[in-house]
C-alpha cells in the first residue's frame, strides 16, 4: 500500500478488521514480523515517529490542568519553556479551550477533552497525523469541530491518516479510503469511487451495513 501526502486518508473496515493495528504499525508503536514501512523512502525509526503524532478513540490525558497536558507534552519533544508558553496559548486557542486553561483536564466533556488532544497533537508540528476513531463516542457538534481542526491541519501540510466507521466523515474529509478486512488491505481507491463504485464484495457489505464475512 501507498498513501500519497496531500491529502486526507482514511482507513476502514469492519470490526477487528485489523484498522487500529495497522495505525500502530505505521506509528512505529509496533513492530512488523514481515514487511517494512518507508516514509518517503526511509524506514520508520524514533526520529521519524517523533515527526509523528497519535489521538486514540478515548481521550488520553494527564490528570492536570488543560494548559499543563499540551505543556507536558510539547517539553517531551525539547520545547524550551518560553517558546513553550506561546505554543500552549495558540493550542488552546486553536481548540477554543482559552477560557478552561487552568481547570483541571478532565472536568471537561468528552468533546472539549478530545479537542484538547487533538490540538496537543497539532501543537507538535508532525508530518503525519494519525486518529483512530477520534469521533466515535462524540455527539455531531463536537464531531464537525474536530474535523474543522483536522481541515484546518490538512491546510497547513500534516498528512492526516484516521480510522473511521462514520462514512459521511469519510466522505467529508478523505481523498482516498484504504479498506481492511481480515487483517489485509482489501482496496485502496479515491473515496468517491469507494463509496460509489466499491471494487471487493467486503467493501460493497460493509458500505450496505451488511454482515461483512
Ligand atoms: N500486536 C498485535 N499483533 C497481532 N495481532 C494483534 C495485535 N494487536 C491486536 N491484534 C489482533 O488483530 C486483530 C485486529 O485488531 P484491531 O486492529 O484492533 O481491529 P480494528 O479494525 O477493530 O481496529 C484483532 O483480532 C486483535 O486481537
Ligand atoms: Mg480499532
Amino acid at each position: 500500500m501507498t498513501i500519497d501526502s496531500g491529502h486526507m486518508t482514511a482507513i476502514m473496515g469492519p470490526n477487528g478488521a485489523g484498522k487500529s493495528v495497522l495505525l500502530r504499525l505505521l506509528h512505529g508503536l509496533i513492530a512488523p514480523t514481515e514487511g517494512e514501512i518507508l516514509w518517503a523512502g526511509r524506514t520508520l525509526d524514533r526520529q521519524l515517529a517523533r515527526r509523528q503524532a497519535m489521538v486514540f478513540q478515548r481521550p488520553v490525558l494527564l490528570r492536570r490542568s488543560v494548559a499543563a497536558n499540551v505543556s507536558h507534552a510539547l517539553g517531551l519533544r525539547g520545547i524550551v519553556r518560553p517558546e513553550r508558553a506561546i505554543r500552549v496559548d495558540e493550542t488552546l486557542k486553536l481548540a477554543g479551550l482559552e477560557a478552561y486553561a487552568s481547570t483541571p483536564a478532565r472536568v471537561l466533556s468528552g468533546g472539549e477533552q478530545q479537542r484538547l488532544c487533538l490540538a496537543r497533537a497539532l501543537s507538535l508540528e508532525p508530518d503525519v497525523l494519525f486518529l483512530d476513531e477520534p469521533t466515535s463516542s462524540l455527539d455531531p457538534t463536537s464531531t464537525l469541530a474536530i474535523e474543522r481542526l483536522l481541515l484546518g491541519a490538512q491546510r497547513r501540510g500534516i498528512k492526516v491518516i484516521l480510522v473511521t466507521h462514520d462514512i459521511g466523515q469519510a466522505r467529508r474529509l478523505a481523498r482516498d479510503v484504504v479498506f481492511v478486512h481480515h487483517g489485509r488491505v482489501i482496496e485502496h481507491q479515491d473515496s468517491e469511487g469507494f463509496f460509489e463504485q466499491p471494487k471487493s464484495d467486503g467493501a460493497r457489505a460493509f458500505l450496505n451495513g451488511g454482515i461483512v464475512l
